[in-house]
């Protein structure tokens, strides 16, 4: 990805962005979401984190994992991140999100909008399984496992795609700095070049 010629860091430094974190159960984004968080506090943006897990034990409790709840819960999310980005918050959402109907509408209703593609394959994810949860998936325990009894469209534009089971945290933590210095949400520590 090149950066398109918007490498100035250009924008006001009042204004607001929710960098949108999408993927797989497992793939990476709340382990991104929580490296690049003091990166950008460092860097003077007044961060605001939205994490699914999270989100799920207050502001969507009692939401389940049918298409409605989570076009819900994607909703309820996309509700806060707009109003934290219109007062200026970079607002970092980790959540699947796994339809591209209610990515796009979470762009549109918040504007300053950089998607973020969290890709694992789910070879590595049922491999690392952490929480257990692909295992249980597997064997017919949770109904509606995304990527295993249940969807995940993958996005079609994404400003920023990582490849966590190919790369460090640290290089997907660089690559979202960089494509934001880019982009010109954030300024340049280095000057920015086009990326082949
Ligand atoms: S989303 O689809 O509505 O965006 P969200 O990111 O909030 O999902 O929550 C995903 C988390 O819920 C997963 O990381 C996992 O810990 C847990 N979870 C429990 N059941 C499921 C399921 N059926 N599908 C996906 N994740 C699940």
């Amino acid at each position: 990805m090149d950066c398109n010629g918007f490498a100035a860091y250009g924008r006001q430094e009042s204004a607001g962005v929710t960098i949108w974190l999408t993927g797989l159960s497992g793939a990476g984004k709340t382990t991104l979401a929580e490296r690049l968080t003091p990166e950008l506090q460092r860097r003077g943006h007044r961060v605001e984190s939205l994490d699914g897990d999270v989100v799920r034990t207050h502001l969507s409790k009692g939401l389940g994992f049918t298409r409605e709840d989570r076009d819900e819960n994607i909703r309820r999310i996309a509700w806060v991140a707009a109003l934290g980005t219109r007062h200026g918050a970079t607002m970092l959402v980790s959540a699947i999100s796994p339809y591209n109907e209610g990515r796009r509408e979470a762009r549109d209703q918040i504007g300053e909008f950089v998607e973020v593609y969290v890709k694992c394959s789910l070879d590595q994810l049922i491999e690392r399984d952490p929480k257990g949860l692909y295992a249980k998936a597997l064997a017919g325990e949770i109904e509606n496992f995304t990527g295993v009894s249940d969807p995940y469209e993958e996005p079609v534009s994404p400003e920023i795609v990582v490849e966590t089971d190919m790369e460090s945290v640290e290089e997907s933590a660089a690559k979202i700095i960089s494509r934001l210095e880019c982009l010109g949400y954030l300024a340049p520590a280095t000057e920015c070049v086009a990326a082949a």
